[in-house]
Parts: C-alpha cells; sequence; structure tokens
C-alpha cells in the first residue's frame, strides 16, 4: 500500500514574516491529517524556519532544487548535504520551470536525483509534457523520455528511490487542471514504463499530481488507482487550503 504524499511547492514567494505564518498555520492544523505524508517545499532561504518550526511535528520539508555538485565554487548553488543538514526529507528535481527557465536537460535532472539521494535525499522528480506536446500526441514519448533519463544512469533501482510527480506543464498555476482521467492515464503508463524494468519497484514508487490541484479537485483525483498524491504550487501558500488537500489524501 503507498501512503500518499501531499508536498507543497511554494516556488519563490512569500516573505520571512509570511513564511512563519504558514508554517505555523500548517502546523496548527495538521492534526486531522493522519494517514496521508505531507511536505513542504520553500524558498531554500526559509528552510532553517521550516526546520525549527516543525522539527516536533509529522510534517515534512524540502527543497525546490538541488546542485549535482557537492561542495565547491559554483555561485548560489545550493548541495544535497547542505540541505540534509537542515533535515530536509526530500528535494525536487526537474520541475518544469527548472526544464524551462534554466535550460535544464534529461541529463542534468538525473544528475541532480543522483546527487540528492548521495545526500540522503529522497528526490520529487518531475516529469510532464508542453501543451504542444500534448496537441502532437507526443506525451507518453515527452514523459518517457524523461523517465528514462533517471533509469539510464542508475537503473530502476535509483528512481525508485525517488517519487515521481506528473505536472503536465499546461496545468501549472493556469488553473486548468488534468481531468482525473487524463492524470491516471499518464499515470498508469508511467508505473507501466517502471515494471518494464522491475513490476514490483513498480507498484511501490509513488506518482504524484501537479497542476492547479486545488481543494476544489482534489479528491477526484486523488481516487485515481495511480494518483498517490500530489505536489501542489499556489494552493500550498494558503494553510487552509493545502491543509484541505492533505484531508482529502485520507480518504
Ligand atoms: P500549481 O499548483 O500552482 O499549478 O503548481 C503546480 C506545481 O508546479 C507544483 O510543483
Amino acid at each position: 500500500m503507498r501512503q500518499p504524499l501531499v508536498a507543497g511547492n511554494w516556488k519563490m514567494n512569500g516573505s520571512r514574516q509570511s513564511a512563519i505564518e504558514l508554517l505555523n498555520g500548517i502546523k496548527a492544523g495538521i492534526s486531522e491529517v493522519t494517514t496521508a505524508e505531507v511536505a513542504v517545499c520553500p524558498p531554500s532561504i526559509f528552510i532553517p524556519l521550516a526546520w525549527r518550526t516543525l522539527a516536533d511535528t509529522p510534517i515534512a520539508w524540502g527543497g525546490q532544487d538541488v546542485s549535482v555538485h557537492e561542495s565547491g565554487a559554483y555561485t548560489g548553488e545550493i548541495a544535497g548535504s547542505m540541505f540534509a543538514d537542515y533535515d530536509c526529507k526530500y528535494v525536487i528535481v526537474g520541475h518544469s520551470e527548472r526544464r524551462t527557465y534554466h535550460g535544464e536537460s534529461d541529463t542534468l535532472v538525473a544528475e541532480k536525483f543522483e546527487a540528492a539521494r548521495k545526500a540522503g535525499l529522497i528526490p520529487i522528480f518531475c516529469v510532464g509534457e508542453t501543451l504542444e506536446e500534448r496537441e502532437q500526441g507526443i506525451t507518453e514519448q515527452v514523459v518517457g523520455r524523461q523517465v528514462d533519463a533517471v533509469i539510464s544512469r542508475g537503473g530502476v533501482g535509483l528512481l525508485a528511490q525517488g517519487v515521481v510527480a506528473y505536472e503536465p506543464v499546461w496545468a501549472i498555476g493556469t488553473g486548468r487542471t488534468a481531468s482525473p482521467e487524463q492524470a491516471q492515464d499518464v499515470h498508469a503508463f508511467i508505473r507501466a514504463r517502471i515494471a518494464a524494468h522491475d513490476p514490483e519497484a513498480a507498484a511501490e514508487v509513488r506518482i504524484l499530481y501537479g497542476g492547479s490541484m486545488k481543494p476544489g479537485n482534489a479528491a477526484e483525483l486523488l481516487a485515481k488507482p495511480d494518483i498517490d498524491g500530489g505536489l501542489i504550487g499556489g494552493a500550498s501558500l494558503k494553510a487552509a487550503d493545502f491543509l484541505a488537500i492533505c484531508t482529502a489524501a485520507n480518504a
């Protein structure tokens, strides 16, 4: 049985004060959440706040990106060991915003996946097609290629140590959610792709959906058999909305 995971990706939002309020708001409301695992991924500069605020709670925290390097002259980058030092459990790799705005290739994302594991972090590995790619009917080709990049780097054993997040680019921050059927189809495709290498690993790996998941649509998405949780952007910035999605993941 795969434990659902609801992870909040705050992206580049908030201030020190709003981050403290949001962390405290989630902390205060979390007692109702029992079966789903919950995590928040704030901007890196707020991670020490998460570390202090969430230490004695069941809520995990993580980064939004990680360097492929272990240390050294890489201005602006943050090493996996630094996230681990602040007890981060997770780190997002391969988010479409990193792929699009920072030119991150499938190969680099696979290297980041491996670097995260070396630091003891669990990568939340994002995949997903653009609107153009969906309209061209090449969604499976694109997502398959993204998944294969990690498998080629470290085998299916490496991939199975992470969490996969299917985030159709056209649904991110647009208010346009993939229908539960559209999402389920791609999730099942990803699981089958992994199962071709290792059926047991495929049965265990968690595949999250991300892209305009909100309190109003979470339950029907999360009810699908291959949707094991959510990677939440906009709705993770309001404690009440985020907690409502966490509660939906319990059902
Ligand atoms: P939204 O929930 O704002 O669409 O963002 C999804 C996402 O990109 C999470 O990583």
